[in-house]
C-alpha cells in the first residue's frame, strides 16, 4: 500500500465508502480499505441469501466480520441490502411444497411475515451484538432497505419482482415502514437512514420513473430518508446525466448517497485508456464536488481485479498502486 499518496477521505467533502469482503479485513487489503476509506458496504456479505440462506437459518458471521473490520477501524457501515429480487433465496417466494406464493390474501399474509421478520432479526441481531444505533460502539448509518425496485418500462415504473408481484407496490410501504420501526423505533428522525437504491439512474427515463415512484411514497408518508445512485457507468456515460439525475432527486428534500460507482474501459485496457479513464474520473469528482451535502460517495470495490466488471473499472490496480483514476479522483479538489 502506498503511504505516500494523500487518503481519498482527506480530499473529499463526504464520507467516501468501498465495498468489501473477508479479502481486506486483513493484511494490505485492510491497510488499503482504511487509508482511503471511512465507510464500507458489504459486497455481497449481508445481503438476504448471505444471512437468511433457509427460512429461520441466520448466519451473521460473514457480515460481522466486516463489520467488526470497521470498528475496529473506526469506519461507518452502509447496509446493503434487505429487500431485492436478485440474492435472495427463493424458499421467501415458496410454500414448503415448492409452488410459488400467490397474491391471494394467505399468502401476502405469509410473505409480508417474511419481510418482517428477515428485517426485524437483522436489526436486533446489529443492535445486540453493536449496542443501540447512534450510540458509539455501532456503526451503522443508513440501509439501502429496497433494492432496485425501479423498472422504466412499466407504467408505474415499478419491476415485476417476486415481492411485487405477491404484494404489489405496497411491498415498498412495508419494507420501509418494518425498517424504521426495527432500526429506528419508528422514528422518522432516527439514526440509521433508510435508502432505496438503483442502477441507471443516471438515465433520463429511469430517473423519472424513480422520481415518480418516490413521489408516490412521500404522498403516502413512507418513511424512506434516502435515495441511492448506484451509477454502474462507463466512460462514454455523460457526467452531465448523473448531475441532472441529482438535481431532479434533489426536489423530494432526501438524502442521496452514491453507492456503487465504478467506471469501466471498453475493449483491451492501454495506458491511453487508464489516462482517458482518468480524466472521466477527474470529471465525475469535480461534478460530485458540487453537492457537499451528499451522504456518502461509494467505490463498488477496492481495485480492479476485485471488481464484479471487466475493464479496471476503479482507482487501484491489482498491486493496489493508484492509478490515473485515482489522481483524477484527488487533482481537481
Ligand atoms: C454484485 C457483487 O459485486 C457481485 O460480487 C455479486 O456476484 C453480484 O452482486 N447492484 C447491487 C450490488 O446492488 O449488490 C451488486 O453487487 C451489483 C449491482
Amino acid at each position: 500500500v502506498q503511504t505516500d499518496i494523500p487518503s481519498l477521505k482527506d480530499e473529499l467533502p463526504w464520507p467516501v465508502g468501498v465495498a468489501i469482503d473477508e479479502r481486506e479485513t486483513v493484511g494490505t487489503g485492510e491497510q488499503l480499505v482504511v487509508k482511503h476509506y471511512d465507510q464500507i458496504t458489504a459486497e455481497n456479505a449481508m445481503k438476504p441469501e448471505s444471512i437468511q440462506p433457509t427460512e429461520g437459518a441466520f448466519t451473521f458471521e460473514a457480515g460481522d466480520a466486516l463489520i467488526d473490520s470497521a470498528v475496529r477501524n473506526g469506519q461507518r457501515v452502509y447496509g446493503h441490502t434487505l429487500v431485492w429480487h436478485s440474492q435472495t433465496p427463493d424458499w421467501f417466494f415458496t410454500h414448503a411444497d415448492g409452488t410459488p406464493l400467490t397474491s391471494s390474501a394467505a399468502d401476502q399474509q405469509i410473505l409480508r411475515d417474511r419481510m418482517r421478520t428477515h428485517i426485524e432479526t437483522v436489526a436486533d441481531h446489529y443492535r445486540q451484538k453493536y449496542g443501540e444505533y447512534g450510540t458509539a460502539g455501532n456503526p451503522i448509518v443508513a440501509y439501502d432497505v429496497v433494492n432496485e425496485a425501479i423498472a422504466e418500462s412499466e407504467s408505474d415504473g415499478l419491476r415485476r419482482s417476486r415481492w411485487f408481484e405477491v404484494l404489489g407496490e405496497q411491498y415498498l410501504d412495508l419494507a420501509f415502514q418494518y425498517a424504521s420501526q426495527a432500526f429506528n423505533g419508528g422514528d422518522t428522525d432516527g439514526p440509521v437512514q433508510l435508502f432505496l437504491n438503483d442502477y441507471n439512474t443516471e438515465l433520463p427515463a429511469k430517473r423519472r420513473a424513480m422520481l415518480d415512484v418516490v413521489n408516490r411514497l412521500l404522498a403516502r408518508d413512507v418513511p424512506v430518508d434516502g435515495l441511492g445512485h448506484q451509477f454502474h457507468v462507463n466512460l462514454l456515460q455523460p457526467v452531465s446525466q448523473m448531475k441532472a439525475s441529482i438535481d431532479a432527486f434533489a426536489t423530494t428534500g432526501l438524502l442521496q448517497a452514491v453507492t456503487e460507482l465504478d467506471a469501466p474501459i471498453d475493449g483491451t485496457v492501454s495506458q491511453e485508456k487508464l489516462v482517458a479513464q482518468g480524466y472521466y474520473y477527474a470529471d465525475v469528482f469535480d461534478m460530485l464536488r458540487q453537492y457537499p451535502d451528499l451522504f456518502s460517495v461509494t467505490l463498488w470495490g477496492p481495485y480492479d481485479s476485485r471488481s464484479w466488471r471487466e475493464g479496471a473499472p476503479l482507482p487501484f490496480d491489482d498491486d493496489l498502486q493508484a492509478k490515473p483514476a485515482f489522481w483524477g479522483i484527488v487533482d481537481r479538489g
